[in-house]
């Protein structure tokens, strides 16, 4: 039996796992108060709805009355996405402009499981994401959870190496990421989100390497500065403020993470949050009119020329203008992300038309490791979700066309006797490289026609009995409506004519 805790709403739903099926054989009752609470997102599946499900599916009913069949709910999960090929054509595309763009910047792929101990993302620092986590407690006892973001498994993974990593040290992924989240566009419950890290770097070198790839990708996508911006902003300029009315070091990153939820809700929503802090009022509101500021010179008028903060800012634009990428880069002290680790930049990539949510967002966690018991190691870096740039490109009309499945030529044999014929045919096309769809069951060949277009494929090899006495195949080539023999030993050489 495993129990299920969505942390969130603090109800159980228990599900159990039989070796050949799996059985939710949670009640009426505990389904339907997860949905009243909100929590379940509002919908039931059927098998949950029915009360007699258990026995419906049970293995011997043949004594009993014959009871109505239940049909099972097709959809996914609430926030939670099928890929049929189509727009598993999508993913597989944009993952492979997220590696490209990782290559070409020298960053190697890591991989971590998807399920994490819980202990990873216990921070109390109130926020949202450690809120959101898709928790239980598994058959052994153990507390785990999906992982609703990357970074605590990199520092995981860096710390089982006890410094024996070479560094610095670039590593990127594309995992997936589980969050409840209440969904809006480009918010799901599970997400994939391409991780760019430098480890070992203490300098913005590395804050300005991660952005220039940032804008690469856009740039390779067809995205320009007019469509998207970067803001970026420096966690120091918080913590010189928060030194100097006094407030001690250890309620930054409380403090942080409660100065972003002013972005989205008023100050009176948060009193109690700000109550337990012990930060009053007045240096909240400090707090907010240094944060309105956005321009370079007027956050340096506040700190001083001298600022760390300010000096920080400064260097990371300077660099930006090295690698070109200015146009893209604004200053905006609102920018402190809602994670609590960050220590210096902060950055979000957002649509300047203002539609949908942060496209993407990273920044300096300096102290991430020391809160895991490890040594401090300075690290950079961002998480750029799939879903709000998908939206975008199709917004903008920049996606390619993911209809055409891949295959370069349908192999079909006219009939039966001429089936094991078409299995040569298909091979030496395969081993001269090209993807090929062979025709599994006799078919007419008006509807291979027809499924070769519908596929996209560019060809269609036939082997009819005239042909195939000749050690022929008829191919025709589809865009062009041209037809021609050629022999089946020199398949090949067509193939690299092709
Ligand atoms: P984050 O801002 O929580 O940062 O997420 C980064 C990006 O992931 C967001 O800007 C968005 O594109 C995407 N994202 C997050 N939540 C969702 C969701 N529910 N649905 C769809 N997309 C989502 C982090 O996760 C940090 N760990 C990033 C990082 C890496 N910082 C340093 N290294």
């Amino acid at each position: 039996m495993l129990f299920l805790t969505l942390s969130q709403i603090g109800k159980r739903t228990a599900v159990a796992f039989s070796s050949n099926n799996m059985r939710v054989v949670a009640s009426y009752s505990q389904s339907s108060a997860l949905a009243a609470s909100g929590g379940g997102g509002g919908r039931v599946s059927n098998a949950v709805q029915d009360k007699d499900v258990l026995a419906k599916t049970s293995a011997d009913t043949s004594s009993q009355p014959k009871q109505p069949k239940v049909k099972m709910d097709t959809n996914p999960p609430k926030g939670t996405r099928d890929f049929y090929p189509e727009e598993m054509r999508l993913r597989t595309w944009l993952f492979d402009q997220w590696r490209s763009v990782a290559a070409g910047y020298g960053f190697s792929e890591y991989d971590a499981p998807v399920l994490e101990s819980e202990a990873l993302y216990t921070r109390k620092a109130g926020e949202e994401v450690t809120q959101q986590l898709y928790n239980f407690v598994d058959k052994g006892d153990r507390a785990v959870a999906l992982r609703p973001e990357m970074t605590p498994s990199l520092a995981r993974m860096v710390m089982a190496k006890k410094g024996g990593l070479p560094l610095p040290l670039k590593w990127f992924s594309i995992p997936q990421c589980w969050r409840y989240e209440r969904m809006t566009r480009g918010r799901r419950r599970e997400h994939f989100q391409w991780n760019m890290d430098v480890w070992g770097v203490a300098g913005e070198e590395a804050d300005a390497e991660l952005l220039s790839a940032m804008v690469t990708f856009f740039k390779k996508v067809g995205l320009t500065s007019e469509d998207v911006g970067i803001k970026v902003n420096s966690r120091m300029v918080i913590g010189e403020i928060l030194t100097e009315l006094g407030i001690p070091e250890e309620k930054f990153a409380a403090t942080c993470v409660l100065v972003d939820k002013l972005e989205k809700v008023p100050l009176d929503a948060i009193q109690g949050d700000l109550e337990e802090l012990g930060l009053d009022r007045s240096v909240v509101e400090r707090l907010t009119g240094v944060l309105t500021v956005n321009s370079v010179e007027a956050i340096q008028e506040i700190l001083g020329e001298e600022s760390p903060a300010v000096q920080q800012i400064k260097k990371l634009i300077s660099l930006c203008e090295g690698y070109g990428i200015e146009d893209w880069i604004i200053f905006d002290a609102s920018v402190v992300r809602g994670l609590a680790y960050y220590t210096g930049v902060v950055f979000e990539a957002f649509d300047r038309k203002g539609v949908l949510r942060a496209i993407a967002g990273g920044g300096r966690y300096d102290k991430l490791l020391e809160t895991f018991g490890g040594d401090p190691t300075p690290a950079a870096g961002f998480g750029f979700g799939d879903a709000v740039i998908v939206e975008l490109l199709k917004d903008r009309d920049l996606l390619p066309s993911f209809e055409a499945s891949g295959v370069d030529t349908v192999v079909f044999a006219m009939n039966e006797d001429l089936y094991k014929a078409s299995l040569d045919v298909a091979s030496k096309l395969r081993a001269a490289g090209q993807k090929v769809d062979l025709i599994l069951e006799p078919k007419k060949t008006k509807w291979v026609m027809k499924h070769a277009n519908r596929i996209g494929a560019k060809y269609c090899a036939i082997i009819g009995s005239q042909e195939f006495e000749n050690g022929e195949v008829a191919i025709k080539n589809l865009e062009a409506s041209e037809q021609e023999s050629v022999k089946i030993a020199e398949l090949e050489e067509w193939v690299s004519k092709q």
